[in-house]
């Protein structure tokens, strides 16, 4: 045989594995690069499906239980397949749309093309007249109902009585000299009937409900955080399991609330809250008022959905004013000449909110930086298209709130806490803490108050240590909270009107 030949038949005898192994990367790449550029010629999405059912579920789940939090799975899977990507947690492709265009569509065509997702679970623990469950037409007759006890004007109201409890509780936990979590505002060694600082939790219910008692408020805590963790839950009725715990808890709940209705019917009381604006409505036409199971459903929803929501937002907020002094110290400023121009003593207003200018614009950096709700999740409900993307009916498509409140195209160094950002307008749909569209929060005046209120009060009263600076997230939570709730020290600023 020619040597050059033989030589050739040797190499290729003692490298076969080698070669083998080449051949297969390469043919590997071809087909993954093909299929990537089929999938953009055709409209499709990049991304893995997996198996059916299983899909990526295993991979979402460990990111929900680490301490990175679940928005680290989103993370992955973008730095692998692109801004656009598909995906398949619990049976199900989801995609996540993180462009402004894309989510205008989306929030567009709310109820339209998209609506919320129906989760047994979900629809058990809020009730089915919820906002979170109804069809589009009751939706818009609840909202309409409840737009004016949210409305810029009810809340405000609510102000001055929520100020004095803040300003009691922060002065208590000051005189106590301890450590408290500021997600929870408890401190460890204090019993429950003391609830210093569940600040979040007990405005929301005096607002809505007039409830002041320190132990039907943490009873009533207990349950609504139970029914809360039932919501993503298999709806399966064996005890022990969170479900069940959940609507055990349901039914204490409600029979609470039942109770208190009974008790304004038959005229025992009558406080100026939410509860009593909607059965003043008892002898209205059905279409200009909730009836019973409404009122029910929809009082537990609004707790549900502004309580967790606000005490991480309200923690996040300490954390990044304890990272960046400056601003703190500019925040201070405002509100210790807010403070300075009233007499002491006095108790806010919405007036002084409405000078809180620097104040506002914490809030709502605060809030593109935290994104307390990191996505909204949509299902289409129909075959469409997004940005040229195909969706096929059926498919989650998650409004990607975190991602476009990151994009350095809309946000010069987007990592950075810059309050002043909020200088200039956002352009629409760039800014979408509250949502958007017919599914806004409703509680949109609601949080910024609190969150206001509370500012002023921590800022002009006080400086404060952060006593654990640890980044870890909370495991298995869908709300990114620091694992170790942000716990504070109170020190008093010496000041002659705090
Ligand atoms: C910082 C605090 C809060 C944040 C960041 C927040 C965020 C949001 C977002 C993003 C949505 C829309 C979700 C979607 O489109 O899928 C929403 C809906 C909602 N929020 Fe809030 N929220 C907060 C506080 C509150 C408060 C205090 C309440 C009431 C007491 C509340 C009640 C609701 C309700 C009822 C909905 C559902 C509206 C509907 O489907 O029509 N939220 N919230």
């Amino acid at each position: 045989m020619h040597t050059s030949l033989k030589e050739g038949l040797q190499f290729l005898i003692n490298n076969y594995g080698a070669i083998i192994l080449s051949s297969l990367i390469a043919i590997g790449i071809a087909v993954l690069l093909r299929q990537k550029g089929d999938d953009r010629r055709s409209g499709g999405i990049p991304g893995k499906l997996g198996i059916p059912l299983l899909g990526e579920t295993f991979s979402f789940l460990a990111s929900t239980n680490s301490t990175k939090g679940c928005y680290d799975f989103v993370r992955q899977r973008r730095m692998r397949h692109g801004n656009w990507f598909k995906t398949r947690i619990l049976g199900r492709v989801h995609v996540f749309v993180p462009s402004v265009e894309g989510a205008k569509t989306i929030f567009a065509n709310d109820f339209v093309l998209f609506n919320k997702g129906y989760l047994k679970s979900m629809a058990d623990a809020v009730g089915k007249k919820s906002l979170l469950s109804v069809p589009q037409e009751i939706h818009q007759r609840i909202r309409g109902l409840l737009s004016d006890p949210f409305s810029m004007n009810s809340v405000s109201k609510f102000i001055p009585k929520f100020d004095s409890e803040l300003c009691e509780r922060l002065k208590r936990l000051e005189e106590e000299g301890k450590s408290f979590r500021v997600l929870e505002f408890t401190m460890k060694d204090l019993t429950s009937k003391e609830r210093l600082m569940q600040v979040a939790f007990d405005g929301i219910c005096d607002m809505l409900l007039s409830i002041t008692d320190a132990s039907t408020l943490g009873q009533l805590e207990r349950d609504i955080t139970a029914v809360a963790d039932s919501m993503l839950s298999f709806p399966i009725m064996i005890p022990g399991t969170r479900y069940y715990k959940g609507m055990k808890a349901r039914e204490r709940v409600m029979k609470t609330f039942k109770a208190m209705i009974s008790k304004r019917r038959s005229r025992e009381e009558a406080p100026d809250d939410f509860l009593q604006s909607m059965l003043q409505r008892d002898l209205y036409p059905p279409n200009e008022k909730l009836d019973d199971e409404e009122i029910l459903d929809n009082l537990l929803t609004l707790i549900i959905a502004g309580q967790s929501t606000t005490a991480a937002a309200i923690m996040w907020c300490v954390k990044f004013l304890d990272d960046n002094r400056e601003v703190q110290d500019r925040l201070r400023e405002e509100q210790l000449s807010i403070l300075g121009n009233k007499p002491a003593g006095t108790l806010l207003k919405y007036e002084d909110l409405m000078n809180m200018s620097y104040a506002s614009k914490v809030v709502k950096e605060t809030l593109r930086m935290s994104n307390v709700l990191l996505w909204y999740p949509r299902v289409a409900l129909d075959n469409c298209t997004i940005e040229g993307y195909e969706i096929k009916k059926g498919w989650n498509v998650n409004i990607d709130a975190t991602h476009i409140h990151y994009d350095p195209a809309i946000y010069e160094n987007p990592m950075y806490f810059k309050p002043s950002r909020f200088d200039e307008m956002q352009k629409p749909y760039s800014y979408i803490p509250f949502g958007s569209g017919p599914r806004t929060c409703l509680g949109i005046n609601m949080a910024k108050v609190t969150m206001l209120v509370f500012l002023h009060r921590l800022t002009s009263g006080y400086t404060w240590t952060v006593d654990n600076q640890d980044l870890s997230l909370e495991r298995k939570a869908h709300i990114p909270r620091l694992q170790s709730g942000c716990p504070i020290t109170l020190q008093r600023l010496d000041n002659r009107n705090a």
